[in-house]
């Protein structure tokens, strides 16, 4: 973090409870460091009975914005002015921008970290290829899935333990998007050119993701939202029998990239260096 601040440092941080484990103080700290930022990013250990009276203190307390993690997205989503369309659509805000009359813009840069991600991972893919699978129908799902859909994917094969929620994502998302049972999940991998866990099947704490890749053919991309081991099981899987992957960090690290570009002003890079020195701050927790 920047040791040198002035009096008109710009300041941002990340709201969330618990926060202690948020990777987001270190990945910007990074940057403010590396671009000479006269500004600071904190964690903000925010209640859920506080978040909505926390969120509009950002601009009285002089803040250019704060990001906004578990549990206050959906909250998020309903405490600010404006939310960009694919907040609405997603129905989250992750990024929030204090504009210059005080009041609150929310983005949520998830599917572009997403997008982002996969484009600088994989040389030959784009969504128009072919089908994509994903598997889960959380938040971060939604996410994946409006920025596929909005990337030209001619279908989604979307695989989710919860039927009726998955089909409450596909009515918001909208786009090619075609529900298939768990029981189904080995059966949607045929013909297709992208496979992503959206689940928390493979993290760890949580059970493997029970999956065999048989049917997937040898030049689907696979990706994990997990980063926690950063190579799952799925990954791992994937790559023994030669499918490109590409793991769920740099996800992380890119949807940081607009609220930094908003809040201090430089448009950040993901790089080599800085992923890293990331990952070195996960292999520090307890
Ligand atoms: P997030 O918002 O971070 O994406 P979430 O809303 O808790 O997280 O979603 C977790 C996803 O993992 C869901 O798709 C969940 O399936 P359900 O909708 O059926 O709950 C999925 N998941 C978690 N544990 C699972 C398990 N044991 N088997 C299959 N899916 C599981």
């Amino acid at each position: 973090m920047n040791t040198t601040l002035s009096g008109k440092a710009k300041l941002a941080g990340v709201m969330g409870w618990p926060i202690g484990h948020s990777l987001s103080p270190r990945l910007h700290g990074y940057w403010l460091r590396q671009y000479a930022v006269d500004g600071a990013y904190v964690p903000l250990a925010v209640r859920r009975e506080d978040f909505a009276g926390a969120v509009r203190m950002l601009p009285r307390l002089g803040f250019a914005g704060a990001n906004v993690t578990v549990p206050h997205k959906e909250a998020a989503l309903a405490a600010v002015d404006e939310a960009a369309g694919e907040a609405r659509r997603i129905g989250a805000v992750n990024t929030i921008v204090v504009r210059a009359d005080g009041s609150l813009m929310g983005w949520n840069s998830d599917g572009f970290g997403f997008m982002e991600n996969l484009k600088a991972g994989l040389a030959e893919w784009n969504p128009g290829l072919g089908p994509a699978v994903v598997l889960g129908a959380g938040g971060a799902a939604r996410a994946v899935c409006a920025a596929l859909v909005d990337g030209g994917v001619p279908e989604l094969r979307l695989v989710n333990r919860t039927a009726s929620r998955a089909e409450a994502l596909a009515a918001d998302i909208g786009g090619p998007i075609e529900v298939v049972s768990w029981a189904e999940r080995e059966s949607a991998l045929d013909g297709a050119r992208l496979l992503t866990n959206t689940t928390t099947l493979g993290m760890a704490g949580s059970p493997p993701l029970d999956l065999a890749l048989e049917r997937l053919p040898p030049e689907a991309a696979v990706t994990d939202i997990v980063y926690a081991p950063l190579r799952t099981p799925l990954l791992v899987a994937a790559a023994a029998r030669g499918n490109p992957t590409v793991d769920g960090l740099g996800m992380l690290l890119h949807q940081a990239r607009p609220g930094f570009a908003a809040w201090f002003g430089v448009e950040p890079e993901v790089t080599d260096e800085m992923r890293t020195f990331v990952l070195a701050g996960m292999e520090d927790q307890d």
